[in-house]
């Protein structure tokens, strides 16, 4: 089964509207592909593969469980979930129960992020016209999950803070989609939006030997800590947790694609 340029899970700050105006801004002759700031992987799992090494990273344990459990054990994670409903009491439960195996932790953070509100795994997710929260397939999770194991045969999993992963696989031919906490915005069991070291990451990406392609807010700040990258802005409609105070309204969004090699030229041709 291949895997459908989806991700398992819809993640905060997850790059699912942005894949297509970042997939052509990768280079194509890169030695490995890694992302220090996993998530959701939207960007990862948009292709079969990238390069031929490719590395997943996230701070988030919890998530780095998900797909390892995903990659290793694929079958019982399906049977621990087969049984679950899309019900109200079971989130509640979830919510508060405590798992013994790393089988069963995959399984619960993965349907409290699936069944909840903007997928925060905080209030359960109901909805009023699509058929997402609570009305979602059971057997849709069940193909996916085995989509997403065979893509991640072959990648690597971590669970480093940034600076470490990237100075360690960084080498003339490396390729690393870095896609860190926003200037603004919400923050990240890891890291707050308050503590989240900008400069730190700048800093490391400064003056490493291999690309890197950022994806960042477009703030003041992160275009000061940038200046003389190449930079390019776009545009998406807002998310679910990007939104600010009571507005609810769908409105534009602007990010800024930043990186250390050319990606202007591609961007304004292929618009
Ligand atoms: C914007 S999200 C990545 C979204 C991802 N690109 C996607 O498409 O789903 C940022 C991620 O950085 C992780 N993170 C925060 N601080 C980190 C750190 N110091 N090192 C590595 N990962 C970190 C968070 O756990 C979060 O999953």
């Amino acid at each position: 089964m291949t895997i459908d340029k989806k991700s398992l899970i819809n993640w905060v700050g997850g790059k699912r509207l942005l894949r297509k105006t970042i997939e052509p801004l990768i280079p194509t002759d890169i030695k490995s592909y890694i992302e220090p700031f996993g998530g959701g992987g939207w960007i990862l799992f948009y292709k079969q593969r990238w390069a031929d090494l490719e590395i997943y990273n996230d701070l988030d344990g919890r998530l780095v469980n998900l797909f390892r459990i995903v990659k290793y054990h694929p079958n019982a994670f399906k049977e621990e979930y087969k049984y679950l409903l899309g019900s109200r009491e079971m989130f509640l439960q979830y919510l508060n129960a405590k798992p013994f195996t790393d089988i069963q932790r995959a399984v619960q953070f993965y349907f409290l992020i699936t069944r909840s509100f903007g997928g925060r795994g905080e209030t359960f997710g109901t909805v009023k016209k699509s058929c997402g929260g609570a009305s979602k397939s059971q057997r849709n999770v069940l193909d996916k999950i085995d989509a997403i194991h065979q893509r991640l045969d072959k990648v690597m999993i971590e669970n480093r803070d940034f600076e470490k992963l990237i100075n360690q696989y960084d080498f003339e031919g490396a390729f690393f989609y870095c896609d860190p906490p926003y200037s603004k915005g919400c923050g990240y069991a890891v890291t707050s939006t308050a503590d989240f070291d900008h400069e730190r990451l700048r800093d490391t990406l400064k003056n490493i030997k291999g690309r890197f392609l950022l994806s960042y807010d477009d703030s003041p700040k992160i275009r000061e800590l940038y200046k003389g990258f190449e930079m390019v802005e776009v545009e998406r409609l807002n998310g679910i947790n990007n939104r600010e105070g009571t507005n609810r309204e769908n409105k534009i969004f602007k990010e800024l694609l930043i990186a250390n090699y050319p990606i202007k030229e591609i961007f304004n041709n292929g618009r």
